[in-house]
C-alpha cells in the first residue's frame, strides 16, 4: 500500500508527451469532482477537461478553480447531462463524438445514495442501477471509438468506473437487472459485479486499453446533505470516519495513471486486488453483456413525453 505522499509524488510525475483530453462524468460533486480538480492541478490546466453532470453552478465553480492554462489548445468545459435517462446519455455521447478528436481518460462516477426500493425513470430503468451501471455502460460503449483513436495514436486510453471493486455479489441469471426481486442492498451488490463483467468484455476486445474498476472506500461527500433525513446521523458518522475527497482523489488518479493496460480492480488505496471477491463466469459475463445492451435499447425505444 503506497503512502499518500508517494502517491502524490507519482501523480505529480504525470507529464504526457501528448495533449490530454479527459472526460469526467459525475464530475460536479464528491470524488468525481475531487478527481477532476486533481487532474487539472497535475496538468497545470493544460488539458481539455470535460465535466459532464447536472449542476452547472457547481461546474462553473470547479472550472474557475482550475489553474489557468498556458497552452492554446487547453479547454475546460461543462456539458449538462441528466444521466438518469439513456436518451440523454446518447445525446451527450453523440455530441462528444462529433466534437472531440479523441479521449485519453474517461472517468465515471455518477452516484445515488439512499436505501429506497426500486425507482424507475420514464424509460423504466431503476435509478440506482441506471447511474451506477447502465448509464456508465452506455458512456463507455459509445465513446470507445474516441478512446481507440487515442490509443492508435500511441497515447493513453483509459476508462475508470468509481464504484465498488471487491464488493459485488453473485450474478442471478434468472433475475438480470433485478427485475424480479429488488432491494437497495441487492442493487449495491449487483452494479460492482456487472461493472467487472462489462470491463472484462471490453478488455478482451481491446486488450491495449485500460479498464479500471476502483472502490473509493467511504468518502466524505455531499451524500450527507443529499441523504434522507432519517439516515443523516448514520451517514454523517460514516463520513466523519471517511477519507477526505481530496486524499481519495489522489489514490483514484494513481490507479488511473499506473494501470497501463487491461482490466484492473483497485481498492481505496489504489492497490490492484486481482480476483479478490470476483464473481461471474464466462457465460455469465456474456449474458450480462447481452442483457445490458437489450435493456438500454429497450429504454431508448420508450416514448417519453417530456425530457
Ligand atoms: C449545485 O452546486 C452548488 C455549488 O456547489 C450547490 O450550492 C448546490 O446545492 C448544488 N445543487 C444541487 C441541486 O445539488
Amino acid at each position: 500500500m503506497p503512502a499518500l505522499a508517494a502517491v502524490r509524488a507519482a501523480n505529480a510525475a504525470f507529464s504526457p508527451a501528448y495533449f490530454p483530453v479527459a472526460v469526467f462524468v459525475g464530475g460536479t460533486s464528491g470524488i468525481g469532482r475531487a478527481t477532476a480538480e486533481a487532474f487539472a492541478r497535475y496538468t497545470k490546466g493544460n488539458a481539455h477537461i470535460v465535466i459532464v453532470g447536472r449542476n452547472k453552478s457547481a461546474a462553473d465553480e470547479i472550472i474557475a478553480s482550475f489553474p489557468k492554462p498556458t497552452k492554446p489548445e487547453a479547454k475546460h468545459e461543462f456539458v449538462p447531462c441528466d444521466a438518469f435517462l439513456m436518451r440523454n446519455v446518447q445525446a451527450t455521447t453523440t455530441s462528444l463524438r462529433e466534437r472531440l478528436p479523441k479521449i485519453n481518460f474517461l472517468v465515471l462516477s455518477p452516484g445515488l445514495f439512499n436505501f429506497r426500493g426500486r425507482e424507475e425513470t420514464a424509460e423504466g430503468i431503476d435509478k440506482r442501477l441506471g447511474l451506477h451501471y447502465y448509464a456508465r455502460w452506455k458512456f463507455v460503449y459509445d465513446l470507445l471509438p474516441l478512446l481507440r483513436k487515442a490509443k492508435d495514436a500511441g497515447e493513453d486510453a483509459k476508462v475508470m468506473s468509481v464504484l465498488g471493486a471487491g464488493h459485488g455479489g453473485a450474478v442471478e441469471l434468472d433475475n438480470l437487472g433485478l427485475k424480479k426481486s429488488y432491494s437497495a442492498l441487492k442493487a449495491g451488490l449487483t452494479s460492482p459485479t456487472y461493472t467487472d463483467l462489462m470491463f472484462e468484455h471490453h478488455a478482451r476486445e481491446n486488450p491495449d486499453l485500460a479498464f479500471i474498476h476502483i472502490n473509493p472506500g467511504a468518502v466524505a461527500t455531499s451524500l450527507v446533505r443529499d441523504s434522507h433525513w432519517a439516515l443523516r446521523p448514520l451517514v454523517a458518522l460514516a463520513s466523519a470516519l471517511a477519507a477526505a475527497p481530496q486524499d481519495c482523489a489522489e489514490y483514484v488518479l494513481y490507479a488511473l495513471f499506473q494501470t497501463e493496460r487491461g482490466f484492473s480492480r483497485r481498492n481505496q488505496r489504489g492497490d490492484d486486488i486481482g480476483d479478490l471477491k470476483h464473481y461471474g463466469t464466462d457465460d455469465e459475463r456474456e449474458r450480462v453483456w447481452e442483457h445490458s445492451k437489450e435493456e438500454i435499447d429497450r429504454a431508448l425505444a420508450v416514448k417519453v413525453e417530456s425530457v
